[in-house]
Parts: C-alpha cells; sequence; structure tokens
C-alpha cells in the first residue's frame, strides 16, 4: 500500500505524507530544541522515506536474471538515468537520503536566488547536462514556500528538455503549491510533488507557519 495519501490539483498531482513514522520524524524536525546533527539525521531519514514513493513512477524496463535455480524475469531503471537536482543550498542536506535509495542516480546541481526587488528566481549556479531530454528528474528542496525558486528550477529543468519532474519536500505552504500550479500549467510536462506535509500559511516574512524555521541554517548553522 503507498506511504502517501493522494490528493490531485490537475495538472500537477501532490503526495502528502500520511505515515506515522513521516509524522513522528517530522515533529522532532520541527522542534525548536532538535540541534542541527539531529536535524540533519532527520533530514535524512524523511527524504528516503519521501524518496520511496517519489519513485513510484521511475521507469523500468523488463529484463531476465539467471538465479541459481532458472531465468526469472524482472525490471531494472530504464537509460537515460534519472536526475536527482538538489537546489542549492538547503537541497544539499537532502541528497544524501535520495541518493541512499537510488544509488546510480546522476546528480546535477542548481544554484537559484530570489531578486528581492522583483520578486523573481534566477539561477546563479549550475551543473546539470546541457540535454535532459527523456530525462526525469527529481528536484530536492526542503520548503516550498512562496514557490517562486520551485517554479523557477521546474521550469530551468523543462527548457533543457526534461519530460518529467517530481520535487521532494519536506514542507509545503498552500501559497507555494498555487504558485507552482499556476506556473506548472503552461508546461506540457508532468509535475508532481510530494511532501512530508502541508502547512497553513506564509507569515510576512515568507517563512511557513508553523514550519520548521530556516532549513539551511537549521541544517547548516547561520552563514
Ligand atoms: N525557507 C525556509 O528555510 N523556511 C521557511 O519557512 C520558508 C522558506
Amino acid at each position: 500500500m503507498s506511504l502517501l495519501g493522494r490528493a490531485t490539483f490537475p495538472p500537477m498531482h501532490i503526495h502528502v505524507a500520511d505515515h506515522p513514522l513521516i509524522a513522528h520524524k517530522l515533529t522532532l524536525l520541527r522542534d525548536e530544541r532538535t540541534d542541527s546533527p539531529t536535524f540533519r539525521r532527520l533530514a535524512d531519514e524523511l527524504v528516503t522515506l519521501l524518496a520511496y514513493e517519489a519513485m513510484r513512477e521511475v521507469r523500468t524496463q523488463q529484463v531476465t536474471v539467471r538465479t541459481p535455480v532458472a531465468e526469472a524475469q524482472g525490471r531494472q531503471l530504464s537509460a537515460p538515468k534519472p536526475l536527482v537536482v538538489p537546489i542549492l543550498r538547503a537541497g544539499l542536506g537532502m541528497l544524501e537520503g535520495m541518493q541512499r535509495l537510488l544509488p546510480t542516480a546522476e546528480v546535477g546541481f542548481l544554484g537559484m536566488i530570489r531578486d528581492e526587488a522583483t520578486l523573481r528566481a534566477s539561477t546563479y549556479a549550475e551543473r546539470l547536462p546541457d540535454d535532459l531530454s527523456g530525462r526525469q528528474c527529481y528536484l530536492l528542496d526542503p520548503m516550498l514556500a512562496t514557490g517562486g525558486t520551485l517554479s523557477a528550477a521546474i521550469e530551468f529543468l523543462v527548457r533543457r528538455g526534461a519530460d518529467q519532474v517530481t520535487a521532494i519536500c519536506l514542507l509545503a505552504a498552500p501559497e507555494g503549491i498555487a504558485r507552482v500550479e499556476r506556473d506548472v500549467a503552461g508546461l506540457s510536462v508532468p509535475f508532481v510533488l510530494v511532501t512530508a506535509g502541508l502547512d497553513e500559511r506564509l507569515d510576512d516574512r515568507g517563512y511557513i507557519v508553523p514550519g520548521l524555521g530556516d532549513a539551511g541554517d537549521r541544517l547548516y548553522g547561520v552563514v
């Protein structure tokens, strides 16, 4: 059975975690008393649980293997390999948890920054293949807040040719979901969001309420 409940907001699909173990870890993650090493470990474990569900649509092909007894039909990940893309900086804290489940995936990096005047997100760093044709891409970003960064990242991947994008976020705010939903509606590529929790709202600083604070700071300390 699925680990996660499924809600559909066409044209994007949203999976919100509905599992006691995910709820338990998320509650510890939110707690302001949780220190950085524990926060990193919990985020890592949560990502592995979320990645399990996010991989439900990963493409596979039929293969034949020989067991010690006989031939068996099975499935293996198809080529081209899925591409995992953490959004810098906080998405890096999710990478190991993802790689644990999908060790053969390739990894690209995307650095996004928001212009505080225009509120538009743009790319300041990228290390990705030029051609993503036929690739399934898995974006890692812990907090879907205003949605500007995630929308820009999805658009970036689709422009490079990605034909399916899934984002794994620890938490999401309704405002961010609405923004991404509006923005991806113009892209003819399926988009799936997998998250451990859908929170109430954003505050006037753009923080998710109740959220967990600044994910980057809690992972890596304030810089
Ligand atoms: N980014 C964070 O790290 N936390 C929030 O609550 C919103 C955006």
